[in-house]
């Protein structure tokens, strides 16, 4: 008799996203002529920019001709895209990364929920409160998560590192010590970030601790400050314990296409053991390459004219994020994010919970944002608005908060 993965019973209810559907999808059968702005889930809605649209075409007029057809993929990604990220976001900020150190993928969500296969079952995982769910749930899959309270929502096994609205967002190195530390900066949900100075203070810790950091920089290209860092490899030793994650996904609209990649020095060993040559090994076994074609509208991001585009989709959603922002506090509210990332993180209005919150805003604005509780503990009382929406959808979304005396 075939047995199945226990711990995929282990984890809890519905996942965040599709109980929000579910409730606006009620709302709507309700409500048939209302219309809903949706400032909820973190996809992007603006079309891909003309020079990755070109290079697609041109990609796939190749595939057309048996002379410039292409099959497989080389696991490990085209040269061609392994160079222009390793000139573009590495050697351009004064980061050593070599082509050999960069693994093509199909986004950072497989590749954050992937990683954790290189570590051993009893390495202890720590991460934000509140945070991006899937580094939990693919360590529960693994059996790495130990026994889950309902009532407190946490994991037995888990290190959790409250970002409150009284430490800024900022995690604080934790009391246990952990093996693998997940950051995700600028931070998803909450929108803030740290100072470079803070992240290197975070490299120290590990170096220290024996530990390896996850860096997902999913949101880089939304940085706007000063003295942030683009990647953790801005920061001394940072190459002896972090792995980097990134993605096309929100600097360049890659949501439906999909493309990332993962960063994975020679320099981060375990003993006589190579963390890269590992991930070599599993890409190799488990991955086929990402599509020739999606990898071609990759490079054409980097191409003179698709960092122009770019930037100024980029400066779109960040206006979006600025409407969000000045509007809500304009009405009142106490705001964190979107300056450095397109999320902006609110307070929920007279200590209602965030999914009172999210049933208020669905029923006297029409707007979904999504709870904050869903990302954690710690989210409860927040509520995140994302800035990927239209701009007139965005600047409709807080006209009618405005108007509705939430
Ligand atoms: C923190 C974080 N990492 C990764 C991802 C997924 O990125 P991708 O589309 O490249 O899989 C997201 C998507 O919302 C995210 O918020």
């Amino acid at each position: 008799m075939f047995r199945v993965n226990e711990n995929y019973q282990k984890l809890p209810g519905s996942y965040l996203f599709s109980r929000i559907a579910g409730k606006v999808n009620a709302f709507l059968q309700a409500n048939p002529d209302q219309k809903v702005i949706r400032l909820g889930i973190g996809d992007v809605t603006q079309p891909l920019a003309p020079a990755i649209i070109d290079a697609l075409h041109r990609a796939v007029d190749e595939m057309a001709c048996a002379e410039t057809f292409r099959g497989y993929a080389p696991d490990l990604g085209y040269e061609f895209l392994r160079s222009a990220i390793v000139e573009n976001d590495y050697r351009a900020r004064g980061c050593d990364i070599s082509v050999d150190e960069i693994f093509i993928s199909d986004g950072a969500k497989s590749d954050s929920a992937n990683i954790q296969e290189l570590f051993a079952d009893c390495s202890r995982i720590a991460v934000c409160d509140p945070v991006y769910p899937v580094y939990v749930d693919s360590n529960v899959m693994a059996g790495r998560t130990g026994t889950y309270d309902a009532a407190s929502e946490v994991w037995s096994d888990v290190i959790y590192m409250p970002c409150t609205m009284e430490n800024g967002f900022v995690p604080e190195f934790p009391r246990e010590t952990p093996d693998i530390i997940y950051l995700c900066l600028p931070n998803n949900p909450t929108g803030t970030t740290i100072t470079k100075e803070q992240l290197q203070g975070w490299v120290d810790y590990a170096i220290k601790s024996g530990a390896v950091i996850i860096y997902d920089a999913a949101y880089e290209a939304y940085i706007s400050e000063e003295n942030v860092a683009h990647s953790i490899y801005e920061c001394e030793g940072a190459k002896t314990c972090a792995i980097e994650l990134r993605s096309f996904s929100k600097n360049a609209g890659f949501t439906g296409v999909r493309l990332g990649c993962t960063v994975v020095p020679k320099e981060l060993r375990c003993g006589d053991v190579s963390l890269n040559a590992m991930w070599a090994r599993r890409h190799g076994t488990k991955f086929n390459g990402a599509p020739y074609i999606v990898q071609r509208a990759g490079e054409a991001v980097y191409s003179e004219e698709g960092k122009a585009q770019l930037k100024e989709q980029v400066a779109y959603y960040m206006r979006n994020a600025a409407v969000i922002r000045d509007g809500l506090k304009e009405a009142g509210y106490t705001v964190f994010g979107g300056v450095n990332a397109p999320y902006i993180w609110m307070k929920t209005p007279e200590k209602m919970s965030s999914w009172d919150f999210f049933d208020y805003l669905l029923e006297k604005a029409n707007v979904v944002g999504t709870p904050g509780s869903g990302f954690g503990p710690c989210g409860e009382g927040y509520f995140r608005l994302t800035a990927f929406g239209s701009y007139e959808n965005t600047q409709e979304a807080l006209e009618r908060i405005r108007k509705s005396g939430c």
